[in-house]
C-alpha cells in the first residue's frame, strides 16, 4: 500500500475516489469544492434532501460531479461539535467499507476536515492509516473460498501539514502488528498450537536482524522448578513452551521492557471442565501471546532505540488421565506453593512461573497481557482493558498510551483487602478466590510473583475479541506499541 500526503486541491486530484465530508452545521473544503464545481447537481440533491449529514451515512456520486475523480462519496459526519475520536474512527471504517465496494485503486482523504477536538493532523493520519489497513483484513485461511483481495493500492491524505511520514509509517506498522495478532487469534487450536507459535516467533526473528529467539522446552522448565506451569501443560499431548524474543534496538546495557503474553492455545478448563456452549471461544485464550508477537512485529518495523523482550507462555489446558486434579498442590519456580482449587484458573499458573523467570532480565518494566478472567468482561465489558500495576507511574503511562492510541484501558485496584480470598490451609495460596472481584484476585495472585520489579497486568478477556463474526481485535497491540515508542523518545 502506497500512502502519501498532498496539499488539498480538489480540482487537481489524480485519485479515483474522493471522500467528501459533510457536516450538518458547517461546510468542509471538500464539500465547498463539490458545490462550486457541480452547483446544479448539489442544489438538486439538497432540495430533494438526498444528501444526509447523519454520522455514518453515505451518498455515492458516480461520474456526475465535475471533479477529476471518477467516484465521489459524500460521508455524513453529524454535528461538528459532537465529532469525537469515536466518530473519527467510525467515519474511517465507513470509508474503508465503501472504498472496497467502489473497487477504486486510489482514494483521497481530506483528513484535516474530520479532526476531533484536541487531536493533531498527525494523530489523525496515524489512526486513519491503522484503521484503513486493519479494515482491509479478512480472515480466510481455513476457508476453501478465498476472500476477494482489495484492489486499493494508494491512500492519499490531503493535509495542510506535510511532515506526516512518521505518522503514516507508525499507523502502517501498528496495523501490520494488529493484523498479525488477529490472524494468530482467529486460527483454530488444531493449527495454532504451542509449536505453531514457536514457529511464528522463529519466522519473526528470521525476518529482522534486531530480533533473537530462544525456546524453552518442558525439560528445562522441570529443571527450573516451574511446577505451576507444568501442572497446566501436563494434561495435554502437546508440549508447552516459553518463547523468548529479544528486540535489541537500544544500547547493550540498557534495561529492557518485558512483555509477557498468556498463550493458552486452547483452554478446556481441564478437570474443572468448561460448559460445552461457547467452548470454541477458548481458542482465543492465546490473545495475550498474539499481542506480544504483534507488538514486536510493529516495533521491529519502526526500530525505536530501546530494548524489548517478548515472552510467550504457551500451553494447552486439556483433560486426560495425567491432568492436574482440583486440590493438587504444586511448587512454583520461586518456591511458593499453590493449591489448585480450580484447574480452569490456569492462566495465572503459567504466568506466575514465567513472571519469576523474567526477573533475570533486570527489567525496566514488565507488562503481562492475558485473557485472564470472565470477571473483567462482566466489569468492563468489551471496550476497556483492565489495567493493574504495582507501580502507579507505570499504570499511568499505560493508561495514557491507551488514550493516545485509542486502545483504552481503565485502572483496577490491587488492594490487600481482597487478598484473604487466596488463603489456603494446605499451601501458601489457592489459585482462585471467590466469585466476587474475580479479575482482582487473579491479578493479586500474579502480584505475589512480581515484587522484584515494576509490573503491570492487562486483563484483555473482554477487549481481545468480542464476537465470532468480528473475531480477534488485535488489542492491545496499539497501546503496547505506543507505550514502547514513548519510552524511546
Ligand atoms: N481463559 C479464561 C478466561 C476467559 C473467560 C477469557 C471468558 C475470555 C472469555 C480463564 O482461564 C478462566 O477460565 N478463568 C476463570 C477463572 C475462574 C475459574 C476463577 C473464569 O473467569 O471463569
Ligand atoms: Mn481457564
Ligand atoms: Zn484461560
Amino acid at each position: 500500500m502506497k500512502i502519501t500526503a498532498l496539499r488539498p486541491d480538489f480540482t487537481q486530484l489524480e485519485q479515483e475516489l474522493l471522500t467528501v465530508f459533510y457536516f450538518e452545521d458547517q461546510d468542509t473544503a471538500s464539500f465547498t469544492a463539490l458545490k462550486q464545481q457541480s452547483p446544479t447537481l448539489i442544489d438538486s440533491l439538497l432540495k430533494k434532501k438526498a444528501l444526509s449529514a447523519k454520522l455514518g451515512s453515505v451518498t455515492p456520486l458516480i461520474g456526475h460531479a465535475n471533479l477529476p475523480c471518477s467516484h465521489l462519496l459524500v460521508i455524513g459526519c453529524g454535528k461538528i461539535a459532537d465529532f469525537s475520536e469515536r466518530s473519527f474512527i467510525a467515519t474511517i471504517k465507513t470509508l474503508v467499507v465503501e472504498a472496497k465496494k467502489s473497487v477504486s485503486t486510489s482514494v483521497a482523504i481530506a483528513i484535516d476536515e474530520i479532526k476531533p477536538a484536541q487531536r493533531s493532523t498527525r494523530w489523525c493520519v496515524e489512526k486513519a492509516t491503522e484503521t484503513l489497513l486493519t479494515g482491509l483484513y479478512q480472515y480466510d485461511t481455513t476457508k476453501s473460498k478465498k476472500a476477494e483481495p482489495s484492489v486499493l493500492t494508494h491512500i492519499a491524505y490531503l493535509a495542510g501539514e506535510q511532515d506526516l511520514e512518521l505518522a503514516m509509517q507508525t499507523g502502517k506498522s501498528m496495523a501490520h502488528g494488529i493484523n498479525l495478532a488477529r490472524e494468530l487469534g482467529n486460527l483454530p487450536a488444531n493449527i495454532c498450537d504451542p509449536t505453531f507459535l514457536a514457529e511464528q516467533s522463529v519466522n519473526l526473528a528470521d525476518a529482522y536482524d534486531e530480533i533473537d529467539v530462544e525456546i524453552i522446552e518442558e525439560a528445562q522448565m522441570t529443571e527450573m522448578g516451574m511446577g505451576a506451569f507444568l501442572a497446566v501443560s501436563q494434561g495435554s499431548d502437546k508440549a508447552g513452551k516459553i518463547i523468548v524474543l529479544k528486540y535489541n534496538g537500544g544500547q547493550a546495557g540498557q534495561k529492557p521492557h518485558v512483555l509477557v503474553g498468556k498463550g493458552l492455545t486452547f483452554d478446556s478448563g481441564g478437570i474443572s471442565i468448561k460448559a460445552a456452549a461457547g467452548m470454541e471461544e477458548m481458542k482465543w485464550d492465546m490473545l495475550g501471546a498474539a499481542s506480544v508477537l504483534g507488538t514486536l512485529s510493529a516495533i521491529a518495523e519502526l526500530k525505536p532505540a530501546i530494548n524489548v523482550i517478548g515472552v510467550i507462555a504457551t500451553a494447552e489446558n486439556m483433560v486426560s488421565g495425567g491432568a492436574t486434579r482440583p486440590g493438587d498442590v504444586v511448587t512454583c519456580m520461586n518456591g511458593k506453593t499453590v493449591e489448585i482449587i480450580n484447574t480452569d484458573a490456569e492462566g495465572r499458573l503459567v504466568l506466575c512461573d514465567t513472571l519469576t523467570y523474567v526477573e533475570r532480565f533486570e527489567p525496566a518494566s514488565v507488562i503481562d497481557i492475558a485473557t485472564l478472567t470472565g470477571a473483567i468482561v462482566v466489569g468492563l465489558g468489551h471496550h476497556a482493558t483492565g489495567v493493574y500495576a504495582n507501580d502507579e507511574q507505570l499504570q499511568a503511562k499505560l493508561l495514557s498510551a491507551g488514550l493516545n492510541s485509542w486502545d483504552r484501558g481503565w485502572p483496577m485496584p490491587l488492594w490487600d483487602d481482597y487478598k484473604v480470598d487466596l488463603e489456603s490451609p494446605y499451601a501458601d495460596f489457592r489459585n482462585v478466590g471467590s466469585r466476587a472481584g474475580g479479575s482482582i484476585t487473579a491479578a493479586l495472585y500474579l502480584s505475589e510473583f512480581t515484587q522484584n520489579y515494576s509490573w503491570a497486568h492487562l486483563d484483555i478477556a473482554g477487549t481481545g475479541w468480542y464476537s465470532a463474526k468480528e473475531g480477534a481485535t488485535g488489542r492491545p497491540v496499539a497501546m503496547l506499541t505506543r507505550y514502547l515508542l514513548d519510552r524511546a523518545e
